[in-house]
């Protein structure tokens, strides 16, 4: 079974307090959700293997490691994942950006997908799939199914609020798969929207209704 990584952070705490508000309009909506990706995304990259380099500081030389060279891909569910991208492209400026396009119906919460543009070299790429709300967990699920038809050596999830619905289910679905969220949320609505949640996170991000 995958891992569920939430981070407790202080400063995740208080920027997703600030994020739920909905007071919070949408230029600084928009910013906390780029911070809380960057954050995530430095929880999410904890484990990348490193090697050893000889650097000559102004002092002597020194063994010191940097990143062994894993190449590294992004791939925001759109619309709402877009607004995590330049957030974890401050933190891995080299990697590369894939899109999905999927949307829930409204009536029956499925999501119907509209778009899908991944990098050619995916299958030499770690693959970290970035989408603010894990409600149902049916646009990761999907997602993630047509990630791995493209063989990419790792992948992993990253959100901003995961309901325990989204996580079961994916966990399920993708047990490979580890998530890494700011929040586990109480449950979803009778709509399948998470509660306490933040409302509709594409909405809040791109100031439509
Ligand atoms: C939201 C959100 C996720 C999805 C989560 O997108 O950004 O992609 O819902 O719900 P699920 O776990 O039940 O699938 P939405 O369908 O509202 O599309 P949008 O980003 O285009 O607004
Ligand atoms: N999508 C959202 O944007 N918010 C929710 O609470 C659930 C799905």
């Amino acid at each position: 079974m995958s891992e569920l990584v939430v981070t407790n952070h202080p400063l995740i705490q208080h920027k997703l307090s600030i994020l739920r508000d909905k007071r919070t309009g949408t230029k600084q909506f928009r910013e906390l959700i780029a911070e809380l990706a960057m954050l995530i995304c430095y929880e999410a990259t904890a484990d990348l293997p490193l090697k050893d380099v000889t650097v000559e500081t102004p002092m002597c030389t020194a063994t010191t490691r940097v990143l062994a060279g894993h190449k590294l891909a992004f791939v925001p569910i759109l619309r709402a994942g877009l607004g995590m991208v330049d957030g974890v492209l401050n933190l891995v400026p080299s990697a590369k950006v894939g899109h999905i396009g999927l949307y829930r119906d409204h009536e029956t919460c499925q999501p119907v997908e509209y778009y899908c543009k991944l990098p050619g070299d995916i299958s030499e790429r770690d693959v970290f799939v970035l989408d603010p709300m894990l409600a149902t967990g049916g646009s990761a699920i999907d997602a993630i199914h047509q990630i791995k038809q493209r063989n990419p050596k790792s992948i992993k999830f990253m959100c901003i609020i995961a309901a325990p619905e989204g996580v079961k289910a994916l966990q399920e679905a993708h047990p490979d798969v580890n998530i890494y969220s700011a929040a586990l949320d109480e449950k979803l609505n009778e709509h399948s929207y998470i509660l306490p949640g933040l409302g509709d996170a594409g909405d809040r991000i791109f100031g439509t209704k």
